[in-house]
């Protein structure tokens, strides 16, 4: 059974692609490809069917990590797609569950920094007009935010989020 994540964010360039390309490195590194598979979209229609932000590609370069993608909205038909969606912050996560008014699908929408382990984050911060210290610290956040997640979905129960 295949578990499907989907991490969601405003524009679908900088920080949920991040997030998709982190989580396929580490899936890659822990040998679960058959098993995880990710993809990311942006709750705005701003940068429809652009490349990741080169800002945020040459900072995700420096920890070996190669961004690729294209970004597109994400629609209600992604709460039947997805096991689980990742918001990045807060606007987010209200924008994906505007979409769901019946409340169907809300136990499977979660903040990504849930999940951290060394930061204490709650929110992975908007690096879009700012320097580059801001596009690292995306990075450095989200390394620990998915590495924290794929612990968690790995768990035998927590495999679906339904189950
Ligand atoms: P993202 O960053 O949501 O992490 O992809 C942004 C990208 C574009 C804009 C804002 C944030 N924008 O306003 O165009």
């Amino acid at each position: 059974m295949t578990t499907r994540l989907l991490f969601v964010c405003l524009g679908n360039i900088c920080r949920s692609p991040s997030a998709e390309n982190i989580m396929n490195h580490l899936i890659q590194q822990r040998g679960l490809s058959e098993s995880i598979v990710c993809d990311s979209a942006g709750t705005s229609s701003y940068h429809i069917g652009s490349a990741p932000d080169s800002r945020m590609t040459a900072a995700a370069r420096q920890r070996n990590i190669t961004l690729v993608g294209q970004a597109r909205q994400f629609t209600a038909q992604d709460f039947e797609q997805f096991d689980w969606i990742l918001a990045m912050d807060r606007s987010n996560y209200r924008d994906i569950l505007a979409l769901d008014p019946g409340q169907q699908h809300q136990h499977k929408v979660r903040l990504i920094c849930e999940f951290c382990r060394h930061h204490r984050d709650q929110e992975v911060p908007d690096p879009y007009y700012g320097g580059t210290d801001g596009f690292n610290y995306v990075i450095e956040l989200l390394m620990d935010a998915c590495s924290g997640f794929l612990d968690f979905v790995t768990q035998p129960s927590s495999l679906k989020s339904t189950s």
